[in-house]
Parts: C-alpha cells; structure tokens; sequence
C-alpha cells in the first residue's frame, strides 16, 4: 500500500529498545554453542513457541534467561551490529538504546565487557551506516536501591559514555519512588533521565515519575489515557511519550491493538513516538510497529510522518542535530 511505502521511506529514531530485546533466536543459538552455554530449548521454533506472554513478568522471565548466553565483549557487539544492520533496513537514522547491566553483572559478566561491545558496534554504525546513537543505562526496578547504588558506583569512570539512566524490569511492586535517591544522583551527575512508567502500573507511578524522579522522557505510559490530568500535566511539560505497541499486545497490557491508547494520546495533542522495545521477543522491529497501529488505530499518512517526526523532537539531540533530521 501507499501508506507502508510512505513508512518504509520515513527517517525515524527509535527511543525504546532494550538491546538485550534485540537478541534473535539464531543468534542465541550461536552464542550458546560458541559459549559453551546450554539451552532448555532444542530449535529456534521451540523458542518462538515459548514467546507466548501473559504479562510482562512473563517476558521477563524468558529475557533474563536468553541473554544468558551474551558473555564477551564479541558478543555484545555482535548483538548491538545485528540490531543496527536490522534498523538500518527500517531507515532509522538515530537510536537511543537501553541495556542492562545488572542482569550481566549477576551472571560474572564485568560492567565493561558490555559497555565496550556495545558501544564499539554503535561507534561502527555511526561511522559505516550514519546511524548516530544515545545510550542509556537502566537500573532493574526489581532489585533493592542499595544495588542500583552499587551500579551507579560501578559506572562513575564511564559515566561520559553514558547519555541517561532508565528503569526498567517488573514494574508493578516498584514505584518509581523506591529510586528518588538513585534518580537525585544521576541528575547531579548531569545524565538525562527517564522511566518505564504506566506499561502495567497506575498512573500514580507516571505521575511519582514526573514529580519524584522528574524524569525528561516517559517510557510508556500507556496509563496517562485514563488520567486526564495526568494528561495536561504530561502536555505542559511537553514530555515524549516512547510507546510500543507490539510490545502492549504481546505483554497483554492492550491484547487487542485496536485499544491501544497510541493513536488517542497523538490526537490529544501528546508528543508520542512508536518503538518495539524487545523486537525478536514481541515480532516486529519499528515499522512493523508503525504498519500494526496505522492498520488497526486507522491512521493517516500525516499522523505517520508526525509519529515519525516525534522522534527527532523526543530525541536526547541538539537542536542543531534535530535540525539535520526535520
Ligand atoms: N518493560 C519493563 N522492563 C523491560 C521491558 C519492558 O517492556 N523490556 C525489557 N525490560
Ligand atoms: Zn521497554
């Protein structure tokens, strides 16, 4: 159709990806035999099979489980090319990236070792693909605020190759309040912040987000649709929303994508992008996004090339960096 022409051809940055998302059930395969690392699952089709979610604590469970076999500096290179070769593809020109170093560090992998391969695959994209790149450090919302210290502590020599802290994992239970400390230090330390807020949770948690962490962007946050002050509040500001709707319909969080609050929000006047945040895990990478909701939330060629320009102006550029993409 025209309209997927006209995606497919739009520049866009993508805001929400947790590289460790991006791990492909191939991949997995290779880097279990390459490591010596046994899998509970005996073909790629086993594990597709097995990507059926009933919330996000579900996913979790099978996340933290594959990238088990990500151990040296190789592979978490080989899985930041393998995404970039793959957004490329979508004409993604900027990428602002999660990972989670906690999830590594728990397993005997040095903070470094991830640092250092996936930033030399960004550096690469950047130089061989024109791909520029942001990284964000996410804090595990599950763990207790003395380890996202310890994190925090661990990062400090690296923290100019660092862009923003983000926190992520099972978010019911853990309020962003539970880190106001840990966000006040980052802040101190001049890092850009932002949080996963409103995917399961209430919009309490958005609104403990905006006011406690004071975060710069909103992960999420499907939860501000039924908050309409919450809703001003996020206008005022002028906060980006990074939403994921294949992600929502995998996780349960809005099973039918024709209730998926995406296209409301954008109509509402919020400034809303559209990611995939874990694509081998939830089936599709961004403009697959795109195509999902403009089918399913009936939208426009126009609110398409708006979603599309969100994310340049959502984006942790400069406005002379914005400028090249607008
Ligand atoms: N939500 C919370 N934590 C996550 C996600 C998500 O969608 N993906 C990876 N970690
Ligand atoms: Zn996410």
């Amino acid at each position: 159709s025209q309209l997927e022409t006209l995606v497919r051809a739009l520049p866009k940055a993508e805001l929400h990806l947790h590289i460790e998302g991006s791990l492909e059930p191939d991949m997995m395969f290779e880097l279990a035999k390459r490591n010596g690392v046994s899998l509970t699952y005996a073909s790629v089709d086993e594990i597709r099979a097995a990507y059926d979610f009933s919330n996000l604590q579900d996913f979790l469970d099978l996340y933290y489980q594959g990238m088990a076999v990500l151990q040296t500096e190789q592979d978490f290179y080989d899985l930041t090319a393998a995404y970039l070769a793959r957004a490329a593809e979508d004409n993604v020109r900027h990428v602002e990236i999660f990972f989670d170093p906690q999830a590594h560090m728990e397993r005997g992998v040095d903070f470094e070792t991830v640092l250092d391969g996936v930033e030399r695959a960004l550096k690469e994209g950047e130089a061989s693909r024109g791909i520029s790149y942001r990284l964000i450090m996410c804090i595990l919302r599950h763990l207790p605020e003395d380890d996202a210290f310890a994190l925090m502590d661990v990062a400090d020599p690296h923290l100019h190759r660092l862009d923003g802290i983000g926190l992520d994992s099972s978010e019911l239970g853990h309020p962003p309040s539970k880190f106001e400390r840990v966000f006040a230090r980052a802040r101190s330390k001049g890092l850009k912040l932002v949080a996963h807020a409103g995917e399961e949770g209430p919009p309490s948690y958005v609104w403990e987000a905006l006011d406690l962490l004071q975060i710069d962007r909103i992960d999420h946050g499907n939860a501000a649709a039924k908050d309409a002050a919450l809703l001003a509040e996020i206008k005022a500001r002028g906060l980006t929303l990074t939403m994921c709707p294949l992600s929502n319909q995998r996780l349960c969080v809005t099973p039918d994508l024709n209730d998926n609050p995406l296209a409301g929000l954008l109509r509402a006047g919020v400034s809303v992008t559209v990611n995939s945040d874990d694509p081998s895990y939830f089936g599709g990478y961004i403009n697959d996004n795109y195509l999902a909701i403009a089918e399913a939330l009936d939208m426009s060629a126009d609110e398409m090339i708006g979603l599309a320009r969100n994310s340049f102006l959502g984006a942790f550029l400069s406005d002379a960096e914005k400028k090249k993409y607008l």
